[in-house]
């Protein structure tokens, strides 16, 4: 659906910074990078903006959406936060970790962005064009990734331009993103729990808490009763059927890659992108949304994709992986 609205484009800078809070102010919806994929911004306490929102992603309103924050001091305005969520904030923020907390009494955020549950996700990006626009707003900024719902997320302007041009009011352009994957979400409940693996490997976030992080009970992931419904099974699908565990390539396949390539049949790949031919994990996935997309073009019969180790970034590699192959 294009709305007939025109969207546009501005290069990041103090031009694009005023304008956006301005458009953010008067209900719009902006998008704009951070370190981990392009988010679509719109005021956390105005739930008309919201549900435009939600219609522009075509978006299920049952998913509830990330409030962006400057600092600290306007996260606890939103949030209760324990001791333990107050270590992992001090430790992590700015940076690509969502901590969901319980709502404090007088929440900001609107209902509709928390989708009813008494609790609400929040982080604090490490961006500078991100939180430039932020601060300028002087609010909290509810925003998704900036992908229509259930394709990959953006990790370049393009990519949101594919999406939503006509959809939305403005476009930040600050280049392609450094991380490349969405945030961690941890739930901070009275053992911490690992919603989401994104781009703050777990291990660091053991080190911090000093135990494990709690696995979501096996019923989160049911598309129904979703407790972190990025986590619906099909949420990061391309289009073209995705094959892991690629060993050998089959005629007409696309090759996604990493590292040394060790596939028996390779010359059969129809084309082939390497994640990182250094096997570089923090490379692979500032690479494997674009990736995805360009692979997705090609009219293959499937994407083939090479095992990828599943320490560090690898868990949120793989996990995304595992939901693009699951197909929608
Ligand atoms: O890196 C990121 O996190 C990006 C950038 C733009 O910040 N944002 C992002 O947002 O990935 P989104 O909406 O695509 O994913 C947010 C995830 C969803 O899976 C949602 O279900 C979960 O956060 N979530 C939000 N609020 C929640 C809550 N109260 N409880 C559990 N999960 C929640
Ligand atoms: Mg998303």
């Amino acid at each position: 659906m294009d709305t007939g609205l025109k969207t546009h484009v501005l290069p990041a800078g103090a031009a694009a910074t005023a304008t956006a809070a301005g458009v953010l102010a008067e209900g719009g919806l902006v998008a704009f990078p951070t370190e981990t994929v392009y988010g679509l911004g719109a005021d956390a306490g105005n739930a008309a903006a919201i549900a435009r929102l939600y219609q522009a992603k075509g978006r299920p309103a049952f998913n509830p959406l990330i409030a962006h924050v400057a600092d600290l001091g306007a996260a606890r305005r939103i949030a209760l936060f324990d001791g333990q969520a107050l270590r992992l904030a001090e430790a992590f923020w700015p940076g690509p970790l969502t901590l969901v907390l319980p709502k404090a009494l007088s929440c900001p955020v609107a209902e509709l962005a928390t989708a009813g549950l008494d609790t609400v996700a929040i982080r604090i990006p490490a961006h500078k064009v991100a939180r430039d626009i932020i601060k300028a707003f002087g609010g909290a900024v509810v925003a998704p990734s900036a992908n229509l719902s259930g394709h990959v997320s953006p990790t370049t302007a393009e990519h949101v331009n594919v999406d939503l041009a006509g959809r939305i009011d403005m476009i930040v352009d600050g280049g392609p993103v450094e991380v490349g994957v969405e945030s961690t979400i941890v739930g901070c409940f009275s053992d911490p729990v690992l919603l989401r693996p994104g781009g703050l490997p777990r291990a660091e976030i053991e080190r911090v808490l000093g135990h494990p992080l709690q696995s979501p009970p096996p019923d989160a992931e049911s598309d129904a009763q979703p407790i972190a419904p990025g986590m619906l099974a099909s949420h990061y699908a391309p289009r073209t059927p995705v094959r892991l565990n690629a060993s050998d390539v089959h005629v007409g396949e696309a090759l996604l890659s990493f590292g040394p390539v060790k596939v028996v049949r390779r010359e059969c790949a129809s084309v082939e992108m390497n994640l990182s031919e250094r096997g570089d994990l923090a490379e692979a996935a500032a690479n494997l949304f674009g990736y995805l997309r360009t692979l997705d073009t090609r009219n293959a019969d499937a994407i083939a994709v090479m095992p990828i180790p599943e320490d560090g970034l690898g868990e949120a590699i793989n996990d995304r992986l595992r939901r693009a192959a699951v197909g929608r």
